[in-house]
């Protein structure tokens, strides 16, 4: 990437969407540090990993679709990905697996098959607001694909209530998305999720965190 991808701004920690994230983290944390770790599968790790550059992936990216565009969601759901890695980050650590992200800036990847896509998807949104809500959708959508294929392959309840939290806050994100895809007049057609669960979640009730 660029140059000036490292020198983007990081979400916005502050106010109360901010506090509100740290009080999330917190309680992971607290709770993770009260059981002991046990050993991962390798799959178990594989999707760990994989899931700590995906939510990066969906950071950066609307990070820099702000700076292009200055759309709030972008701005608000970098932040709340933020929190997604930070939960992520939290398994991690209490099974000892080093961050795969530790050291990369804004739009840096170890994977090659993430970084290909970031930097598609980037380039995509460029071009118009609706290229851009189209790639916000496209991100949101495979999150929760995959989020659904790592629950299936895990029985550790710390593990599965991360994924089924990150997959509530991706189904809001793709929500918003909708509003704005239909606000714009944009049309859409789903690749990771049916027409049929996309449209189910796109249409469905804001979820509140509790
Ligand atoms: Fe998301």
């Amino acid at each position: 990437m660029s140059s000036s991808a490292g020198s983007i701004r990081r979400p916005n920690s502050g106010g109360a969407r901010g506090a509100h994230r740290e009080r999330h983290l917190a309680a992971l944390r607290a709770g993770l540090a009260a059981s002991a770790p046990g050993s991962l599968a390798q799959g178990e790790r594989e999707d760990l990993l994989k899931m700590r550059e995906e939510e990066k992936m969906a950071r950066d990216i609307y990070l820099r679709l702000f700076e292009r565009w200055g759309l709030r969601p972008f701005e608000n759901i970098s932040g709340s990905e933020q929190g997604h890695m930070d939960a992520i980050l939290a398994l991690l650590d209490h099974h000892g697996v080093p961050d795969p992200v530790q050291g990369l800036g804004v739009g840096q990847f170890r994977s090659p098959e993430i970084q290909a896509l970031h930097d598609r998807l980037v380039q995509e949104g460029m071009h118009t607001q609706g290229t851009a809500i189209r790639a916000g959708l496209l991100i949101e959508e495979l999150d929760i694909a995959d989020l659904r294929v790592a629950a299936g392959r895990t029985r550790r309840l710390e593990i599965l209530a991360v994924y089924a939290d990150l997959e509530r806050g991706s189904r809001n994100h793709l929500r918003a998305f909708h509003r704005w895809m239909r606000r714009l007049g944009i049309p859409y057609a789903p690749t990771h999720l049916t027409e049929r669960e996309f449209y189910s979640i796109a249409t469905s009730a804001q979820e509140r965190c509790h």
